[in-house]
């Protein structure tokens, strides 16, 4: 069901509900006042009751002065015999003998069925003779038709108004809705492929308006983050290219016939190189992705700080020595974490390995690593000619590389800071580059909350 038929039916509903409390509100009312003014007259006719006694009491009289034809007033003694009655009395008596000996005591006023027509009787005790009891009664034919008539009025009357109101909220509920179907109409006709592509903002300023914004900002990050797939795609096959090309090439080379042994060596060792470059390649892009997605798999773990950063420095020495590029751990001994060592040595190691590709023959390059309150401050400074400024923003993206042909030609793929920002993720952290005034790079990773007590060394053997 619509939710302008729903509208239209709740609407109805509602006001059906809420006109029939009014309408039988009303109607009992109307009918205890009416009742009410009946009551009293039949009262006011009772009290002239001694005005109807007559010497014969087969002789009806009629009163001066309370002429009211419409009521009958009965006199009747403590035998229940009529001693005085209006003209339209009749002879027997208007109420039972049982009523009749009730209203001896205290006066009553019941309505009774008297010759299939509804009355209203009072009986009370005549005063001033004993046992003696004086009857007013009325016909309540016209009372009832009053009643009727007005309820019968009132609920076509109310009919007409609960068919107003469904029909009303059902018209209005389709002009409020408009807004909204036209929305969803433009959202239903937006291609993929069209950029940038928006739905119109009414400039009501209401909910349609503030929804249609929403809308926009969502399409716009749902558009944005589809472009970044795409230029990923593309910069991962391009990426790819080269190696497979390169494959490909000593493959064929290697085929052709008179190959020397050597040639074939060769050949084979340039291909395994490439098969390596592509399956680092196909790992990080899988790192990346599962970071991405939340799924990276995670082993925290109670880690002396100060033991990986000098295994990182370690298995670094055999690429740094032949450059005359020396290597300093500046981390407290005592420094624990809870990380996952595995994964933080491979984001220092490519910053390592970023460090030493840019750093000068016979330079430093520093690994520092302090607890800044909680947190765990990871460090590679270098002395290299630090980032290029322009460069500096997109420096963590994937495939990004400065355009100067140095990083074209001895850069790698563009991944490595991307995969230690994405390790510092997983790790609720933060990936940062500066260059330092003096020149150089500083790469800084920040780990929230991740500092251990200095005295957990017990634990983290528990833990190792
Ligand atoms: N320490 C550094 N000094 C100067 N430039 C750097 C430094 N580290 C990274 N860069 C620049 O940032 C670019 C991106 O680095 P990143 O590590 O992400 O990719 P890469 O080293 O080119 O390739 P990969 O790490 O995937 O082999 C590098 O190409 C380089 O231009
Ligand atoms: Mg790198």
């Amino acid at each position: 069901m619509s939710i302008r038929l729903r509208l239209a039916v709740v609407f109805a509903l509602a006001s059906a509900l809420l006109l029939a409390i009014g309408g039988w509100l009303f109607v009992s009312t109307l009918s205890n006042s009416l009742m009410s003014s009946i009551d009293s007259q039949l009262s006011v006719q009772a009290s002239h009751g001694s005005s109807y006694l007559t010497s014969n009491p087969s002789i009806p009289t009629t009163p001066s002065g309370t002429n009211a034809p419409e009521y009958v007033v009965q006199v009747i003694d403590q035998a229940n015999q009529i001693r005085g009655a209006s003209a339209e009395a009749g002879q027997q008596p208007l109420l039972s003998p049982s009523l009749l000996s009730e209203a001896r005591s205290h006066a009553i006023l019941v309505t009774v069925m008297h010759n299939a027509e509804s009355q209203r009787v009072l009986a009370q005790p005549y005063s001033g003779r004993s046992g003696w009891l004086v009857i007013a009664a009325v016909s309540l034919e016209s009372f009832n038709t009053t009643i009727s008539r007005v309820t019968n009025q009132l609920a076509v009357g109310c009919s007409l108004v609960v068919l107003l109101a469904a029909v009303g909220a059902y018209f209005l509920s389709r002009s409020a809705l408009r807004p909204v179907e036209r929305l969803r109409q433009e959202v239903a006709n937006l291609s993929e492929r069209r950029v940038p592509e928006v739905v119109g903002v009414p400039k009501t300023n209401d909910e349609i308006a503030a929804l249609a914004t929403t809308m926009n900002e969502l399409l716009m990050r749902l558009r944005s983050s589809l472009e970044r797939e795409r230029g990923l795609i593309a910069d991962a096959s391009h990426e790819l290219r080269t190696p497979f090309a390169v494959l490909r090439g000593e493959l064929e080379l290697a085929q052709r016939p008179g190959r020397s042994h050597d040639e074939l060596v060769a050949a084979i060792a340039a291909a395994a190189e490439e098969a390596a470059r592509l399956n680092r390649i196909a790992d990080d892009l899988l790192l990346l992705s599962r970071g991405d997605q939340d799924e990276l798999p995670m082993h925290f773990a109670v880690t002396n700080v100060h033991q990986l950063f000098t295994m990182i420095s370690r298995h670094a020495e055999g690429r740094m020595q032949p450059r005359g590029i020396s290597c300093k751990v500046e981390v407290p001994i005592d420094l624990y974490a809870k990380l996952d060592g595995d994964r933080v040595r491979q984001a220092i190691d490519n910053l390592v390995e970023n460090a030493l590709r840019y750093s000068p023959s016979g330079a430093e390059i520093t690994l520092a690593a302090r607890a800044h309150g909680e947190d765990l401050e990871l460090e590679v400074a270098d002395h290299g000619p630090g980032f290029p400024t322009d460069f500096l923003p997109y420096a963590f993206e994937r495939f990004r590389r400065p355009d100067s042909s140095r990083s074209r030609i001895e850069g790698g793929a563009g991944l490595g800071l991307a995969i230690a920002k994405t390790i510092a993720g997983a790790h609720g952290g933060t990936a940062t580059a500066v260059n330092r005034l003096e020149g150089g790079a500083i790469v800084r990773l920040v780990l929230p909350n991740a500092i251990v007590d200095a005295g957990a060394d017990l634990l983290a053997e528990d833990l190792s």
